[in-house]
């Protein structure tokens, strides 16, 4: 596989640790790079004020991503750490499984260092630190969401020894990556792919197309997903309790009912005992 990222010299440069860690090397990025980020930013944030979940735009907000620039981990990191212990590490490009749930079971969530460039701002093959960073980050600053996604690097540690990896992986995706919350306020994202992407902020709440499906654990992890078009179903939350709470049971008998019964949901699918959401 090609990496879109392998002309960032300060990537290519560096030979990974072998937790696969890089250095940032803030200051090495260039006027361009951080204009890129306020671009993507300012646009972002104008759509979300009134999509993304209250969660998200609080984290954004106490954590200062709105400085401008790509944020520097070494002001970032402690003030994430203070909420809720967590920290960012940079990496030259996707890693492998279990070096990334071993990452997340330690509190450490890794971003990549590259940014995209002015001619991709809506599509990219690999996530870039707006993605990581933008959309991931504010979540993590929520004590709640912080003790479900270092629960979540555990289950993938178990889930990737079981063999259960595919169906396990698919709650990170309605999840962590696309999911929606039923807030005080109506519905709001909180999925870090959604908040993003400027045409599926809007997309996932306002379009009609997609289906909006109340969150069911069972049920999505039977369920596919594609990840180079927007979504076709969302599943819904009420709030980061329920989410923790139905992902704290033993999931052994779950993947043993998996295993048993192979039965998958389409991306579109609608099934009998789906709740769905306006
Ligand atoms: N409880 C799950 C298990 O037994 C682990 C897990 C926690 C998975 C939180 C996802 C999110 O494997
Ligand atoms: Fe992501």
């Amino acid at each position: 596989m090609s990496h879109s990222n392998i002309q960032d010299p300060v990537i290519s440069r560096q030979t990974p640790r072998s937790d696969f860690s890089i250095d940032q090397c803030w200051l090495e990025y260039t006027a361009d790079e951080h204009a890129v980020w306020d671009l993507l930013y300012a646009r972002q944030l104008d759509i979300l004020k009134d999509r993304a979940a209250p969660e998200f735009l609080k984290g954004l907000k106490t954590l200062e991503l709105s400085r401008t620039g790509i944020p520097d981990l070494k002001r970032l990191n402690p003030a994430l750490k203070a909420l809720t212990g967590w920290e960012i590490i940079m990496v030259p490009h996707l890693v492998p499984d279990d070096v990334f749930f071993t990452h997340l079971a330690n509190r450490r969530f890794p971003a990549g260092r590259f940014i995209r460039r002015r001619d991709q701002l809506d599509y990219l093959q690999e996530p870039d630190v707006f993605h990581d960073i933008f959309g991931h980050v504010p979540m993590l600053a929520n004590p709640v969401f912080a003790d479900y996604m270092q629960a979540y690097g555990q289950g993938g540690l178990r889930a990737l020894n079981l063999g259960t990896l595919k169906n396990l992986a698919r709650l990170y995706w309605y999840t962590v990556e696309f999911g929606l919350i039923d807030s005080p306020e109506g519905l709001r994202i909180y999925g870090a792919g959604i908040v993003s992407s400027f045409g599926e902020s809007q997309y996932a709440l306002e379009n009609s197309e997609p289906n909006r499906i109340a969150f069911e654990l069972n049920r999505i992890m039977r369920t596919e997903y594609e990840i180079d078009k927007f979504q076709k179903s969302y599943f819904v939350i009420n709030d980061y309790n329920q989410l923790f709470d139905a992902t704290q049971q033993d999931f052994g008998p779950i993947y043993e009912r998996l295993k048993a019964d192979t039965t998958s949901y389409g991306t579109d699918q609608i099934i009998a005992a789906d709740s769905l959401i306006r």
